[in-house]
């Protein structure tokens, strides 16, 4: 008989727990991974959530946007981090034209979840139609409204969405859409604060922010953002915890800190 079996192996976080974070005003703490040795260190530092985001397309493959990572690479990265965590939330992107059809989101959201070892999946936009279809595959969907990276070339640039009266109530009108339709949770990008605080209180669902001020149920940030060593500007809605801590591991446990205990974001890191 081994010392351990499976029954005492650590269980992961599920939506219910996160859920329940957001009914008892418990703030969720979340950052990107892309690989097992990253993805541990937050699991033991007690990360709530982490995002296998295609910003890996960006700040590990070097590129400009993120329209260049393929299904091949985020199933890869999402095998590395789901390898090192334990107890965290795992969601996996889907890339850059791989939820063009319901068929073709659902068969890619099985892929990450089935050989990935994620728990959901995020898709960007007010995509309803397959939202609606992977939840009723029985896919965990996770929305994401704002600025959404993979339209850059429509956008032109990465800046603040929903700053003007009529654009705000769009974003507000599909983040109720994405709800309807079966997501159980929305990250919303670069939106003003008051903005982002309307669509937490009306949505039943967690609302994650990045750059969306300190109302959103939880926060998340770029892991090599909040470590001060992304390439280029910093973005004003980042913090670079490395210089008040001596550690990646006790940066990454003083932005959790910060994030539950309201401290991140302040005002400056937010619109
Ligand atoms: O790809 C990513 O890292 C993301 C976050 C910025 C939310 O989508």
């Amino acid at each position: 008989m081994t010392q351990y079996s499976t029954l005492d192996k650590v269980k992961p976080k599920t939506i219910s727990d996160l859920q329940q974070m957001k009914q008892a005003g418990q703030k969720i703490s979340s950052l990107t991974a892309y690989d097992a040795t990253f993805s541990a260190l937050m699991d033991q530092a007690g990360i709530d959530v982490i995002l296998v985001g295609d910003s890996l397309g960006m700040v590990v493959q070097g590129h400009s946007s993120t329209l260049p990572v393929s299904m091949q690479d985020m199933l890869y990265h999402t095998q590395l981090v789901s390898r090192g965590r334990q107890q965290a939330f795992v969601i996996a992107d889907l890339p850059f034209m791989s939820n063009a059809t319901p068929e073709r989101a659902a068969d890619n959201a099985a892929l990450l979840i089935q050989q990935g070892g994620a728990q959901m999946v995020k898709l960007e936009g007010a995509r309803c139609d397959i939202i609606q279809f992977m939840v009723q595959q029985g896919i965990p969907v996770c929305a994401h409204l704002g600025l959404l990276p993979q339209s850059i070339y429509q956008l032109g640039k990465y800046a603040v969405q929903g700053k003007e009266d009529n654009e705000a109530q769009r974003i507000l009108a599909e983040a109720l859409k994405v709800e309807q339709a079966g997501a159980q949770l929305l990250i919303v990008e670069c939106i003003p604060t008051a903005l982002a605080q309307q669509i937490s209180e009306q949505l039943s669902i967690p609302v994650i922010g990045i750059g969306a001020g300190s109302h959103c149920d939880g926060q998340v940030l770029v892991v090599y953002d909040m470590l001060g060593i992304s390439l280029g500007r910093r973005p004003r809605f980042t913090k670079n915890y490395m210089q008040q801590e001596d550690s990646i591991f006790n940066a990454i446990q003083a932005y959790i800190s910060e994030v539950k205990e309201c401290q991140f974001p302040a005002q400056e890191h937010s619109f």
